[in-house]
């Protein structure tokens, strides 16, 4: 028996090690990794320089405690601060953790402003995390479920509906913050307008919020550019970060500026190992072999040729609903629960997931090369065409009608 909890459905695959986008499984067999490990292998595995740089720091210093000086740490806030163009950098471990520090903000910022219950708008389909306070902020049922009383101080409005939100602002003078994952994950990769995103920047301005940007998931380059937010042209207040940030080594960011900046102050939030030294030398490391290798342009060019790939091989066929993404960020929804086809894509050694019930999801390493994309799709169109002729040939479940 295992003694691991057992809090997720796993496959029955281990991999052992990897190198790019490819893992070896304990026998050696290998397989294309179009998953990443939930988009957090941003050089993908084995990265000469990521490997050399973390061994070196294993060996000076691992951790010492925000109670000193830690100059690594002032390196990866630089560096973060310039490519996303705002001032200030909580780290943190995790992806709710930056979302925790996130509502705290918004919370803080209201109470600031004489605003004695502060109330933070958010999406339905959003997932934020699995703390309290993130997972009553989500929009999944199924997250929240057992978990009751949820965290207070939450109105939720449909995603890309901005008179849901105008509405808001009319009648709820509590609301200090909007809080959205400009391309959701969890929920489905649906993806913001960008004219949604600029529309709800301005209900901000125009009512002194915050725009709170989750790029957990959707950040960090996979979509072209450094943050979605870029893509619509403007700066957000607040930007929790985790995930891909350094290459695999686990650390979140809460990032903030404009009417964010200067919210916390000292005693105000804290993390005992959040900043250590050799997470951020993944991050420095991370984000400038980004920047050195060229991995933007490479995400937008790869990934776009994927998008175009997968719709020509599914688009408009019966039971695919929609091909849908923004660079290395791609989902696939069809009109039915398909969480089998993972493991037909592992016999067929391609790793990708399962999202939301009915979208298969890709979030490949920033390194993939336009080869291995197109590999992707090969392998992977088969599969979904396979999955749905022989489904239509049978009765659907009840939970696809
Ligand atoms: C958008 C988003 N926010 C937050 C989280 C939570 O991150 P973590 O699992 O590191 O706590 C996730 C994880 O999937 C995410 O996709």
């Amino acid at each position: 028996m295992s003694h691991v909890m057992n809090t997720y459905a796993r496959q029955p695959v281990a991999f052992v090690r990897g190198q790019g986008v490819w893992l070896y499984d304990e026998a050696g067999r290998k397989y294309l990794d179009a998953l990443a490990g939930i988009a957090v292998n941003t050089l993908g595995h084995n990265h000469p320089r990521l490997v050399a740089a973390l061994r070196e720091q294993v060996g000076a210093i691992i951790h010492c405690s925000n109670l000193f000086q830690v100059p690594l740490q002032e390196q990866a806030a630089d560096r973060i601060a310039e490519i996303s163009g705002l001032d200030e950098v909580f780290f943190c471990n995790s992806g709710l953790e930056a979302n925790e520090a996130a509502i705290k903000v918004a919370r803080k910022y209201g109470h600031d402003r004489g605003v004695a219950e502060p109330a933070i708008v958010v999406m339905e389909k959003a997932f934020h995390g699995r703390s309290l306070a993130t997972l009553s902020a989500g929009g999944s049922r199924k997250v929240q479920a057992g978990f009751e009383p949820l965290v207070q101080g939450f109105v939720r409005v449909p995603l890309n509906d901005l008179d849901a939100v105008r509405q808001v602002a009319t009648h709820n003078k509590n609301v200090v913050a909007v809080f959205v994952e400009p391309i959701q994950g969890e929920g489905g990769i649906n993806v913001s307008r960008l004219e949604y995103l600029r529309g709800l920047k301005e209900i901000c301005d125009r009512n002194e919020w915050l725009f709170m940007s989750d790029e957990v998931q959707c950040g960090l380059g996979r979509t072209g550019k450094w943050f979605v937010y870029q893509h619509a042209g403007f700066l957000p207040d607040v930007v929790p970060l985790a995930k891909g940030l350094a290459g695999g080594v686990p650390v979140g960011a809460c990032v903030v500026g404009g009417r964010a900046r200067g919210v916390f102050k000292p005693g105000n939030h804290g993390s005992t190992f959040g900043g250590n030294p050799l997470a951020m030398r993944g991050v420095v490391t991370t984000l400038d072999t980004v920047k050195d290798e060229g991995l933007l342009e490479n995400a937008a060019r790869v990934g776009g040729a994927m998008i175009e790939g997968l719709k020509a091989a599914l688009g408009g066929r019966p039971g695919v609903v929609e091909v849908r993404g923004r660079g290395l960020m791609i989902g696939i929804e069809l009109d039915r629960p398909c969480g089998e086809l993972v493991k037909r894509g592992l016999d067929a050694g391609l790793v990708f997931n399962v999202t939301a019930d009915n979208v298969v999801r890709l979030l490949p390493a920033l390194v993939i090369s336009e080869a291995e994309g197109r590999e992707v799709v090969e392998r992977l169109a088969p599969l979904v065409k396979a999955f749905l002729s022989q489904e239509t040939a049978r009765p659907k479940t009840a939970a696809a009608r």
